[in-house]
């Protein structure tokens, strides 16, 4: 129960600082614990629930914008940024663009996305992640270390074939490293990193504001490349999504959407765990 309040106060403070419209009716204004420096929460919990919101955020991302996209007409690449490209960001694109902009951010968390059959030979996983990769691959259970050359507390968190344009796309791909990838499969898993053992309300706030933050810039982008396009037929960006037809949402509907999701998937996780 005591999860459950913390975790609303934080829905909430997110809800108040930004664009979300959770309704907070009845939780208690309790002021005094949202200031407290008090670490209330460990670096573990703080990156799982970052973890799940990232989940939420690129499931949707890749089955209702990047598959209902494909199917009407939309183009989605990895070369998005081009000039000549009139496209939108590629699922692992649109994850790197939101972990540049938590880079840019004052909160110091990190951000990857790894494989062990990576399309991109950089994102292949070295020395103890891949000795934990394998461990995900067997159970698909976060992993947590502390990384000493580094000094960042850091996580594992697998990531899943959760659609089938992750499956064609990847088996497809030119310079893939597999192409037998089934829906379900492990393909990769997002690492985090954050420099301290526990953190404080505002620390937790921070770290979540700052993962929503970088979402909506990079959906920004997306938005404004699509405001350059010459050739290409540009979808109505409004409240509707590809499913209907033309369309994409704007950046406030696509992260109301995620927020929703998302606080029932943390709500479920700080549930289910304590
Ligand atoms: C339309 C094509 C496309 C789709 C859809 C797609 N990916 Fe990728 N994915 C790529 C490309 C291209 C890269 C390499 C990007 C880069 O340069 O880092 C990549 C990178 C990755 C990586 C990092 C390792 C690597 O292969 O370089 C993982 C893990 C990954 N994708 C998993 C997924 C999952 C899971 C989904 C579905 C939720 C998905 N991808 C959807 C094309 C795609």
């Amino acid at each position: 129960m005591k999860n459950i309040i913390k975790f609303l106060n934080i829905v909430c403070t997110i809800a108040a600082g930004s664009i979300s419209l959770i309704s907070c009716g009845g939780v208690p204004e309790d002021n005094k614990v949202l200031a407290s420096t008090e670490n209330v929460f460990s670096v573990e919990e703080v990156l799982e629930m970052v973890a799940k919101e990232n989940d939420v955020t690129r499931t949707l991302y890749t089955k209702a914008i990047v598959g209902k996209g494909k199917t009407q007409g939309m183009k989605f690449d990895e070369d998005w940024r081009k000039d000549d490209v009139e496209a939108g960001p590629l699922p692992a694109l649109f994850l790197r663009g939101v972990a540049t902009s938590i880079k840019k951010s004052p909160v110091p968390l990190g951000l990857y996305l790894g494989s062990d059959f990576p399309i991109n030979a950089a994102n292949k996983f070295e020395g103890k992640q891949a000795v934990l990769f394998e461990q995900i691959k067997e159970n698909q259970k976060p992993q947590f270390f502390y990384d000493q050359d580094q000094k960042l507390h850091t996580a594992m968190f697998v990531d899943i074939a959760s659609a089938d344009a992750c499956v064609t796309c990847h088996n497809n791909h030119t310079q893939t490293a597999k192409n037998d990838w089934k829906l379900g499969d492990v393909m990769g898993a997002t690492t985090w990193q954050y420099p301290k053992d526990s953190l404080n309300y505002k620390e937790t706030i921070a770290v979540l504001n700052s993962y929503a933050k970088g979402t909506v810039a990079i959906y920004m982008e997306y938005l404004d490349e699509i405001e350059a396009f010459e050739k290409s037929e540009k979808p109505v960006i409004g409240d509707k999504w590809p499913a209907e037809g033309n369309y994409l949402p704007t950046a406030a509907v696509f992260l109301d959407s995620v927020k929703k999701l998302a606080s029932y998937e943390t709500m479920k996780h700080l549930v289910t765990t304590k």
